[in-house]
């Protein structure tokens, strides 16, 4: 489907236009669009003056330590100061987010899944701007029913974001779909972390081995969580865990008749590092199901050879190298690896988002009260989401792309070497020290 250039560029012209002449602009443009099927609704246009104020102001990045230190002794002043800037960071970065959006032109905003996170942004920009100062701990319980139901609300973000950048590409070319989807990402992570790391912190205080008078019980995991982070994540026991989800899902998915590589680990097996869980689990569950597939699907039902896993702790950095004999990457693939918006099987790749309406990430987003999940004595999650909760074989071309970022997000790396013919070798790099401050920015000029 062709969308030609629309007449009115932005919606700030858009905004400057009374409504009689607004609509019937609107109406113009979406006939000339030649966009039907997607372009249905007029978006509600808003006056802006509230969020220039918001817009203005800049966001405070942090890091895992900072964030871990303030949370290591948690007392009530403490947990309300946590509150309170979460309250003023969250409407700050949907702001910027919201204007970035706004200078889309016309017909890639009222794209229909663009809208829809739009209106969703817009709606929970609205919401925590009028929390009041958390002043008492049921201001603070207030404000969690608010951030838990928005964190809910906001699970058909991502499919509905990844299927408008791949239908607004030809309004806005494919470079700049990619970047707004990076953009709109790397800051719905950071919302997202700040406002579980807030509930999970709520829930600590409440829980019972929380005031110093209570006894723990000896070596919790507890004592090794943060809120969310959690400062003795094992490589060998991430890497384990999910290598066996994605080797069940494998399993399912290819029936009893196909062998499936074993997966090797060697290295520094102890080593331990700071870290969200369900973020490192994302990347090594997405990278571990790839080297399956492709291992699988190179070798069909011979006997597979392993797909081998190295650890390497460095004085700064963990890398982890994951290596699989599955053929390597097709040339016509390689490069858009890291790209949400190009690359073949556009629209198969619609297609397959389209049946999956709230795409859960991350843990949290499968289990929300992630400190249920510490208190049962999980370390890690019981389950891996973002691989269990589709089917196996339902590719959505997302995986690799949404990989890096959360590499990136911690201030680490993923890159990836395909070997043609022979292979893939897989390097993960992560902060070792958590000292790196979130990156908020994508690279190019979308960010304010
Ligand atoms: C999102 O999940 O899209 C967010 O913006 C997170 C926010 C609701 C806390």
């Amino acid at each position: 489907m062709k969308v030609n250039a629309n007449p009115l560029h932005t919606i700030e012209k858009a905004l400057k236009l009374p409504p009689a002449v607004r609509a019937q602009a609107y109406a113009t443009a979406t006939a000339s669009a030649n966009t039907a099927p997607t372009c249905t609704v007029p978006p509600p246009w808003r006056p802006s003056n509230v969020l220039d104020d918001w817009v203005a102001r800049e966001s405070r990045p942090i890091s895992l330590r900072q964030l871990s230190f303030f949370g290591r002794t948690l007392t009530e002043p403490r947990l309300l100061e946590s509150a309170n800037y979460v309250r003023l960071e969250l409407p700050t970065r949907i702001a910027h987010r919201l204007r970035n959006m706004q200078t889309l032109p016309y017909t890639a905003l009222t794209n229909e899944h663009i809208s829809h996170c739009y209106e969703l942004y817009y709606g929970a920009f609205e919401r925590f701007r009028k929390v009041p100062e958390v002043r008492n701990l049921d201001d603070n319980d207030k404000y969690c029913k608010v951030l838990k139901q928005t964190l809910n609300e906001h699970l058909s973000v991502i499919p509905r974001l990844a299927m408008g950048v791949l239908e607004i590409q030809d309004t806005i070319g494919p470079d700049q779909s990619d970047l707004l989807m990076k953009t709109l990402l790397r800051s719905r992570i950071s919302r997202r972390v700040i406002a579980e790391q807030h509930l999970a912190l709520t829930e600590t205080f409440h829980s019972p081995w929380h005031f110093p008078t209570a006894k723990k019980p000896p070596s919790s995991p507890e004592d090794e969580f943060v809120g969310e982070i959690f400062l003795k994540c094992n490589a060998k026991e991430i890497i384990e865990k999910c290598a066996a989800t994605a080797t069940a899902l494998a399993a399912k998915a290819y029936g009893p008749d196909v062998a499936i590589p074993n997966i090797v680990l060697q290295g520094h097996l102890d080593t331990t590092f700071p870290y969200i869980p369900s973020h490192i689990e994302y990347i090594i569950g997405e990278l571990l199901r790839n080297s399956i597939q492709a291992v699988i699907e190179q070798r069909g039902l011979a006997k597979p050879p392993p797909i081998e896993v190295l650890i390497c702790e460095a004085a700064q950095h963990i890398i982890i190298r994951i290596s699989d004999q599955g053929g390597g990457i097709d040339r016509s693939v390689l490069p858009y690896l890291w790209s949400f918006a190009k690359g073949p099987r556009r629209h198969r790749r619609l297609e397959n988002l389209a049946t999956v309406p709230r795409l859960k990430a991350t843990m949290q987003e499968l289990q929300p009260d992630a400190a249920q999940q510490h208190s049962s004595g999980e370390k890690y999650g019981s389950s891996l989401s973002s691989l269990s909760s589709r089917p196996p074989e339902l590719r959505l071309g997302m995986g690799l792309p949404m990989s890096k970022i959360y590499a990136e997000y911690w201030a680490g790396s993923l890159e990836l070497h395909s070997l043609e013919g022979y292979g893939c070798d897989a390097f993960l790099q992560i902060s070792r020290l958590g000292n790196k401050n979130e990156v908020l920015t994508t690279r190019a000029s979308m960010d304010a």
